[in-house]
């Protein structure tokens, strides 16, 4: 399984409001043909779209995602905070979001997000059977996580997944990790990776997966230093 070149981060979140169902459709508009989206959990264990734990941000309610519970979603607004136009756009379900995904024929990234109040092995707990539902294992996807326990109880519910280690800034250790995990991509903060890091990666044969790009110069440098894929808010424009 091989990521596209290009990904679209939290849908397509320069033109449509992240992690909604219109952010995914909108990549696609735009042929873009993989996204990365994020997994968060409700109180009521309802796995759903959201980049937070807490709904400030990106939507016209407040306080904790385990507040709530998925009976909430329909009265909470997650597109006007974006634009008057994407009113009314609610916060969807993992199960919603892979449905549409999958109709359209799209590759996903489904980055799980390390939460407090909730272990990492009650996320996996809960985001696995999901997946297996909703998500054919014919289609492209990859799991990945900052929080590299979510990943460990992901393996073991799943041998075959192809799982991708996140980083904000590469450790000594994450040969290691990449092995022990039997993972297929290390995902990085673009502006943390060095020339000899990049080679290093791919030359231990893993996908180098970049976050978040939305400079064509730098994009251009960084496919020259053996990058494989780029998420980027902008994927229309690079
Ligand atoms: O998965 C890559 C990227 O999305 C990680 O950072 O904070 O945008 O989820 P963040
Ligand atoms: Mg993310």
């Amino acid at each position: 399984m091989k990521a596209s070149r290009i990904i679209g981060h939290r849908g397509l979140a320069s033109l449509a409001p992240e992690n909604t169902l219109v952010s995914i459709k909108a990549a696609a508009q735009h042929n873009i043909d993989w996204v990365e989206v994020d997994a968060s959990i409700l109180g009521d264990a309802t796995v759903v779209l959201c980049h937070d734990d807490t709904l400030e941000r990106c939507s016209n309610s407040q306080g904790s995602l385990l507040n709530i519970t998925s009976e909430h979603l329909p009265s909470i607004d997650a597109g006007r905070w974006f634009s008057e136009e994407f009113s009314g756009e609610q916060i969807p379900t993992l199960t919603k979001a892979l449905k549409l995904i999958s109709s359209l024929n799209m590759g996903l990234n489904l980055e799980l997000k390390p939460q407090e109040g909730i272990s990492p092995q009650k996320i996996t707990a809960l985001i696995h059977p999901t997946i297996k539902k909703h998500w054919s294992s014919s289609k492209p996807l990859l799991i990945s996580s900052f929080d590299h326990d979510i990943l460990r109880y992901y393996r073991q519910l799943d041998l075959e997944q192809p799982l991708g280690l996140l980083y904000e800034e590469i450790d000594s250790d994450w040969h290691n990790t990449m092995q022990e995990l039997n993972a297929v991509s290390l995902h990085c903060d673009w502006e943390c990776l060095t020339p000899r890091l990049a080679h290093a990666i791919t030359a231990a044969g893993y996908q180098l997966i970049v976050y978040t790009c939305n400079d064509s110069s730098a994009a251009k440098e960084l496919w020259g230093m053996g990058v494989n894929s780029i998420i980027s808010d902008t994927p229309h424009l690079l």
